[in-house]
């Protein structure tokens, strides 16, 4: 997707060095645009610790690349795998993207070949993200399409959670794939965009996201939304996920359940974009099995933004003594949840929807 006019990837080579990776700082969108360079697997690991990459898929490819650098500065593989299995625990693009990469290499001992092969596989897996998000986008574009046919070509309201964009992915993103495919088709879309307290992905990312390819929406305080539904404001909520397990529940970020519970009350199908690599085929109940990142408390006691000097600034919101909790995610059980659209068509969220389009995993 462009940023100012120019196309970018989240994550890619350097030019004319390849020991050097680089990705975008998300931390400090949508103020300002910086491109860091990581020349190490703790490089990686920090960039995924901090959230300076974020989003299941990209978590996965910069932990793939990782690997990659891992291999380069001949360190300890399979310690080096630990390291960004360790990073973040929700989604699990982040060890399925690790094993891939220990499997690629394994029974393989000259190091020259190791590290082309740690390379060759991070860009593989890099280049099937992107037409991963690609396909969602075009199976998701039906369900716009037909919710336009339905509302006689008026504006269709999407609601959506967090960033599941393409700063979350390699290009397109998952939840927001079908949304670019439909206004790039033209149909008359907007995005309820929800901030996402309490860092803010919504209003820094995907606002800013949106903003740059020109699709309409309104940026709402997470508290919004239930009041939209209430007023026929949303007419479809699509969202992403970190990890869904094979009966369909759905980790995502905290808060996406309580617009599920909203959808659900008020009749509004509640979709989540899919990639086949944010399923966790080893669980089924996402409550008692996914494990939920708690993240520092200061993500809720402060706030950054830009000041008026033009500065990044972060403020206090809270007094100073006050105990904060932040819970990163949280599980949004199948039933509430209309339906999966994955890179291989849209599914019940349920064991038997999901092995119907993954039949190899029965
Ligand atoms: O904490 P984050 O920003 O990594 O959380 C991201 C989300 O919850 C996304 O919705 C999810 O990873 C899907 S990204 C395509």
């Amino acid at each position: 997707m462009k940023v100012n006019g120019q196309h970018y990837h989240t994550i890619w080579v350097k030019e004319g060095d390849d020991s050097i990776v680089q990705t975008i700082d998300q931390r400090v969108l949508p103020h300002q645009f910086e491109i860091v360079d990581l020349k190490t697997s703790d490089d990686a690991v920090h960039a995924i610790k901090d959230m300076m990459v974020r989003g299941a898929p990209l978590i996965g490819v910069t932990a793939a690349y990782g690997m990659y650098l891992a291999g380069l500065g001949n360190e300890n593989l399979q310690e080096a795998a630990q390291k960004l299995n360790a990073s973040r625990p929700t989604a699990v693009n982040l060890s399925w993207a690790v094993n891939a990469q220990l499997a690629a290499v394994q029974g393989l001992s000259d190091r020259g070949a190791v590290i082309a092969k740690l390379l060759e596989n991070a860009h593989r897996i890099r280049t099937e993200d992107i037409e991963i998000s690609k396909q969602i986008g075009e199976h998701g574009l039906a369900l716009i399409e037909a919710m336009s046919q339905y509302k006689s070509n008026e504006t269709v309201n999407i609601l959506t959670h967090c960033n599941a964009g393409w700063l979350a992915t390699i290009d397109w993103g998952t939840a927001t794939s079908p949304i670019y495919h439909a206004f790039d088709k033209g149909i008359s879309v907007h995005v309820w965009v929800d901030e996402t307290r309490p860092r803010n992905q919504g209003a820094n990312l995907t606002a800013f996201e949106f903003n740059q390819h020109g699709v309409p929406h309104t940026v709402i305080s997470d508290n919004t939304g239930g009041h939209l539904m209430q007023h026929g404001m949303v007419d479809m909520a699509i969202v992403g996920t970190d990890r869904t397990t094979i009966h369909g529940d759905v980790a995502n970020k905290i808060g996406t359940y309580l617009k599920a519970l909203a959808a659900y009350d008020n009749n509004i199908p509640f979709y989540v974009a899919v990639p086949s690599t944010t399923i966790d085929w080893h669980i089924k109940d996402g409550l008692n099995e996914i494990p939920i990142e708690k993240r520092s408390e200061d993500e809720v006691k402060y706030i950054q933004g830009k000041a008026d000097n033009g500065q990044l600034m972060k403020v206090l919101l809270t007094p100073e003594t006050s105990n904060a909790l932040n819970y990163g995610f949280d599980v949004t059980p199948a039933r509430l949840v209309t339906g999966l659209i994955t890179e291989r068509g849209i599914c019940n969220a349920s064991e038997e929807g999901i092995l119907q389009l993954f039949p190899e995993k029965r």
